[in-house]
């Protein structure tokens, strides 16, 4: 294995011709079952050939993640996806309307996508990521990419190359740099497969673009009968070193409870915390919020403090993170 200077690739700064050698390099460490992190506009992927199910098996051991806990395909058209997976009409006008961009459909699978890759299931969610080098990548191999987040089981996801290397670096072969994701916070995952829409995981594109596109409403999991769920949101994640409470700014000081506090929010908090985080708005507050999670445990702090999103548009996906985060 080379050393990890020459695994992480920046692409910045290079030159066309230097890129494509790059690409071809990183296609052929995909089509020959080893693994390639990647940006998307969400988060950064662990990539591995989604159809070679020896390759799909490293990516489980390098995060150490449950085997039943399926992966989503990476594609670079409607075509490939088409390959993979049984589409009907609404799936069709979703990717019309959404793709590229953080939506995974979950749809019925075709034989050809190995059962390692879609956790033992009959479907398997599918996305094309609004990321340049991604789409790259995807084509370079020829084959969709399985990836999912590329930090360790349990973990905040990272946004950047560097977290990439922190956690996983000593198990994969190429980390494609592309700088800070523009999301950050992971895609949302749609059942498509049955009558109605149901909301598996709350993300990038929120029930409200969802629903404005379908003209019908999104379920949610725990909708009348509906108990599917997303087998990945069983599992705690995005667990950091120190605990998190959430709040409102006015009772802040009073959730950290005497400890050193990191407030983190939109909003001024009540009281003198250690230090404080204030983003501009709710999309930089979901944007950083895995970066900042990594920052707060080395910061001094002995608690987070999060201010509480209201549950619309990336808020509830927002939401969803923060009391995983939390564990609660
Ligand atoms: O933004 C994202 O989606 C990122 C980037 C890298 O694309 N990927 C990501 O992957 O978040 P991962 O593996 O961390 O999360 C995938 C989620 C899990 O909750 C998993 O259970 C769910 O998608 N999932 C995958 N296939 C599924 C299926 N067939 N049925 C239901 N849920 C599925
Ligand atoms: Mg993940």
């Amino acid at each position: 294995m080379t050393d990890m200077e020459s695994r992480l690739a920046e692409i910045f700064a290079r030159t066309e011709q230097e890129e494509r050698t790059l690409f071809e390099k990183a296609g052929e460490i995909i089509r020959s079952g080893g693994l390639v992190g990647m940006p998307t506009e969400t988060v950064y992927g662990l990539g591995a050939n989604a159809l070679d199910a020896e390759a799909v098996r490293k990516i489980y051991l390098a995060k150490g993640r449950p085997s039943d806990n399926p992966l989503i395909l990476h594609v670079c058209d409607v075509e490939m996806a088409e390959r993979c997976v049984e589409l009907n009409p609404r799936a069709r006008l979703l990717m019309e309307t959404f793709w590229p961009g953080p939506l995974s459909l979950v749809l019925n699978a075709k034989s050809l996508v190995p059962l390692r890759t879609r956790g033992g299931l009959d479907t398997a969610a599918i996305r094309m990521p609004n990321n340049r080098i991604a789409l790259e990548l995807i084509r370079a191999s020829g084959v969709p990419i399985a990836a999912p987040s590329a930090n360790i089981s349990g973990r905040p996801s990272p946004t950047d190359a560097q977290t990439v290397i922190d956690d996983i670096g000593d198990n994969v072969d190429m980390v494609l740099d592309g700088g800070p994701t523009n999301v950050g916070v992971e895609s949302t995952v749609l059942d498509v497969t049955g009558e109605d829409a149901v909301l598996l995981r709350p993300g990038g594109i929120s029930k409200e673009q969802l629903e404005a596109a379908l003209h019908a409403e999104v379920k949610l999991p725990q909708d009348g009968n509906i108990i599917k769920r997303s087998p990945g949101t069983r599992y705690r994640h995005y667990a950091p070193k120190i605990p998190l409470v959430l709040s409102a700014p006015s009772g802040a000081a009073e959730a950290a409870n005497g400890r050193k506090w990191i407030w983190i929010g939109v909003s001024e908090p009540d009281g003198e915390p250690y230090k404080k985080v204030i983003f501009s708005n709710f999309d930089e507050y979901a944007r950083e919020l895995f970066r900042v999670l990594r920052f707060a445990e080395g910061s001094g702090a002995e608690v987070i403090v999060a201010e509480r999103p209201s549950e619309d548009g990336i808020g509830r996906a927002l939401l969803d993170r923060l009391i995983r985060a939390s564990g609660i």
